[in-house]
């Protein structure tokens, strides 16, 4: 799909296009919608009449072949209060008149946003973007009668240029999201650890460094937890080290993202039951938006450092794989108790946070994964749960969860259960029980991280929508976490005088 942005002009439109224009509560058209019902001699004022369309947020009205117009249809979109419009709110205006007419036949969607400030504008364009994303590479008999019709949305607006320049890094952003839900999207036959390792690989055409480590090299380094892991696997696992530097300073000590990437998670020898198993080719959503990040840092040439590191590798039961009661020692020295082998995502992360802060020594540390099920019990599938242990990092990370609409709830990373995961042979276990096991789980990795701001994102509830929850939460892969963290890094670690 296009976009492209256009001076506002004549609202006629052309055949097999749709056009859009937001309304507000009321409802009050905006001035490209005034132009509409002008032209149409007050069809829209009409449909509104006859219906039950407000203009509040998520509601679409859908006019077919308006006299008065070339155009195939109109759709007025439900903008909220008049005042009220923010990013969010843009995209949902967006993201709204794309699915009005995804698949209506019309090639061209024209977006009439006159009156909106030429940012919003851009976020509209955005929040179409991310709405029209889908994951088809497997689908081969699917006639073009099912494939969407929406070939290109123009951005009608005051300021063209200026819309297009904000659109830019935007544009960035959303292949960098579509990146990452590819690779969620992925099976776990096509997408194993090697090959998640090519496609970040691939990344470096964008001016990452991309450095692939496998089983020796780390053996070497003395990552027993992460290969006790992929020891049952066929595939070999892998570390990826993606390295940005877009600081004027390129030593300047950089931001660090690290990533559960747990290509397939069967649980090993505690193998998991059958039902919804599948849901577990997901469980590299960690690793997955964290090259997305990178991606969106590289792709819009963000003026920061920043580092990406992944620990990639199959969790499966095998006459190889790592039993319960097997010690583990990792990187840091650390000795680790398996109880469980399903607990695998702390294990990889234990050895991936203690490389990344002991050979970058980052200014903070951000990771995410899909590490309990117990997250999910607790927050339900509109928050991911966050673990940090400084609080000014934490207000960071909240107001970039508001500005793009990915929420966080801050869970304590409470001292008192310590206890709970010493292991009576080793230093620390892998599972203590039930009770509070997404906060054990965050004490774990706690343990493989020193003294720098560090923040664990548990995201087990957000990666995968098994139903649309909204117009930009479509169904599937979600790269909860691209968006986020490229605000946590656009709005705090960016060089902030120009170049
Ligand atoms: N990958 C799972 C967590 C998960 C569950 C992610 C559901 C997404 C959806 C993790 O490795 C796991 O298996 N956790 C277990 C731990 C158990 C052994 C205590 C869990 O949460 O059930
Ligand atoms: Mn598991
Ligand atoms: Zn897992």
């Amino acid at each position: 799909m296009e976009i492209e942005f256009v001076s506002r002009g004549p609202v006629e439109g052309e055949p097999l296009s749709a056009i859009a224009a937001p309304a507000f509560e009321g409802p009050t058209l905006t001035g490209g919608g005034e132009a509409l019902d002008g032209v149409s001699g007050g069809a829209l004022s009409r449909a509104f009449a006859g219906s039950r369309f407000t203009g509040a947020k998520g509601q679409t009205i859908d006019l077919i072949a308006p006299a008065g117009l070339h155009a195939s249809r109109v759709v007025l979109v439900g903008a909220g209060p008049e005042g009220g419009l923010n990013d969010l709110s843009a995209e949902a205006i967006g993201a709204s008149a794309y699915l009005a007419v995804r698949m209506s036949g019309v090639q061209t969607l024209e977006l009439r946003l006159d009156d909106l400030p030429d940012d919003l504008a851009a976020r509209a364009a955005y929040g179409a973007r991310i709405a029209a994303y889908r994951f088809d590479r497997y689908r081969t008999r699917e006639t073009p009668e099912k494939k969407p019709s929406v070939a290109l949305v123009r951005v009608a607006c005051a300021d063209p240029a200026a819309a297009l320049s904000a659109y830019e890094p935007l544009a960035a952003l959303a292949d960098a999201v579509a990146f990452a839900r590819d690779l969620v999207s992925e099976p776990a036959n096509i997408l194993y650890p090697e090959e998640f390792g090519r496609r970040v690989k691939m990344l470096e055409a964008l001016g990452l460094e991309v450095e692939l480590l496998g089983e020796a090299q780390m053996a070497e380094l003395g990552m027993g937890a992460l290969l006790g892991v992929g020891q049952g696997s066929a595939r070999e696992s892998v570390l990826a080290v993606m390295v940005w530097k877009g600081a004027a300073d390129p030593d300047a000590p950089p931001i660090a993202f690290v990533g559960k990437g747990v290509c397939f998670d069967t649980g090993g020898i505690s193998i998991k039951p059958a039902d919804g198993m599948e849901e577990m080719k997901t469980d590299m959503g960690g690793a997955a938006a964290v090259a997305g990040v990178m991606h969106a840092l590289a792709g819009r040439k963000a003026k920061v450092n920043a580092v990406g590191v992944l620990g990639l590798v199959e969790n499966m039961p095998s006459g190889e794989a790592i039993r319960p009661g097997d010690v583990l020692t990792s990187m840091s020295g650390q000795t680790i108790e398996v109880i469980n082998t399903d607990a695998e995502g702390r294990l990889v992360l234990a050895d991936a946070l203690w490389y990344c802060q002991d050979r970058f020594k980052p200014r903070a540390m951000v990771d995410l994964a899909t590490l309990t099920g117990a997250i999910i019990v607790a927050l339900g599938h509109d928050f991911a749960g966050m673990f940090v242990n400084a609080d000014p990092f934490a207000g960071e990370l909240l107001a970039a969860s508001a500005a793009e609409g990915e929420l966080l709830w801050r869970m304590p990373l409470h001292a008192g259960y310590e206890k709970n995961i010493d292991s009576t042979i080793a230093d620390t276990k892998n599972l203590a029980g039930r009770p509070g096991s997404s906060i054990n789980a965050a004490l774990f990795l706690k343990r493989f991280v020193g003294d720098l701001p560090w923040a664990h994102l548990d995201i087990a509830p957000v990666a995968w929508n098994h139903k649309s929850f909204g117009p930009t939460r479509p169904e599937g892969a979600t790269g909860f976490g691209v968006r986020l963290l490229n605000r946590l890094v656009a709005d705090q670690y960016e060089d902030k005088t120009a170049q």
